[in-house]
């Protein structure tokens, strides 16, 4: 569809869900992708897929909460392929369930570390490897969250309304300077992250969303995919929805 050839792309949290549909597509399109994720057989798991289909990735273990992974990540693509120009801050954990009031303050500080500070760590790094390879653009994964509340999810609320924000302020300092910075707010996506939920809850999601389902890891890739690409080259700054209908009541 979009034409990744010639490029270098990072993304974070790429060994389930979103994250792997994304690496997939930009390996599809083109693109040579460093694939990272806190477990390193899940991202080499998908590097495994993307090899056998022919197209070009490379496994790394990091913790996007540890800055100094942050820094690495980007060295590796660096090293492996000698450029970098497309970046997608993509992983994220869901929160403890619990009121403001009863807040499990070590569940706070691990949400933010991971779904927000380590956006911010990754856009340290990423931002001057893209200037140096001569531009580029980079998705940040936020949510529907990232502009409507939800009750018990405090620190994800807080964390992907930061990644809405943090998206707009790197993207206006760069985008004279050829970066463009997106952020993509799916609604709730049949990945991993969201097993467990039980039946009736699950049912009581669908029903926000007034498409009838859930979204799939592919349509969040289509967007992000698409943010990223050559096609998309007046757009930065911005928050794109994915959610079925979810933020149109
Ligand atoms: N699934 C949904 O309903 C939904 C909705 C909106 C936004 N999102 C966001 O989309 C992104 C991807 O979520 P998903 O649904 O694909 O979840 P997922 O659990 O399937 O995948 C997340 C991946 O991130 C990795 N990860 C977790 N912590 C990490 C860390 N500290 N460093 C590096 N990797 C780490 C996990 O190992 C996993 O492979 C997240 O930012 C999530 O908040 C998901």
């Amino acid at each position: 569809m979009t034409g990744f050839q010639s490029k270098v792309a990072l993304v974070t949290g790429g060994g389930s869900g979103i994250g792997a549909a994304i690496a997939r597509r930009l390996a599809a399109d083109g693109a040579s992708v460093v694939v990272t994720d806190i477990h390193l057989e899940a991202a080499q798991a998908v590097v495994d897929g993307i090899e056998a289909a022919g197209q070009i990735a490379v496994a790394l273990q990091q913790d996007t909460a540890d800055p100094a992974q942050s820094h690495t990540a980007v060295q590796v693509a660096l090293d492996t392929y000698g450029a970098l120009q497309v970046a997608v801050n993509n992983a994220g954990i869901a929160p403890v369930r619990n009121p403001v009031g009863e807040l499990d303050i070590e569940d706070w500080k691990r949400v933010i570390d991971v779904n927000l500070s380590g956006v911010a760590y990754g856009l340290r790094y990423q931002i001057p490897a893209l200037l140096h390879s001569g531009g580029g653009s980079i998705v940040n994964i936020s949510s529907i969250l990232g502009t409507n509340g939800e009750l018990n999810a405090a620190a994800y609320v807080a964390a992907k309304h930061g990644v809405v924000g943090l998206t707009k302020a790197a993207a206006l300092e760069y985008a004279a300077r050829g970066i463009r910075v997106n952020a993509v707010g799916p609604g709730y996506i049949e990945t991993p992250m969201l097993a467990g939920i039980p039946a009736e809850m699950h049912d009581a999601i669908v029903g926000m969303h007034p498409i009838g389902r859930l979204g799939t890891a592919d349509e969040v890739a289509d967007l992000a995919v698409y943010l990223l690409s050559d096609q998309a080259s007046f757009i930065t700054g911005s928050y794109h929805l994915v959610d079925g209908g979810y933020s149109a009541r």
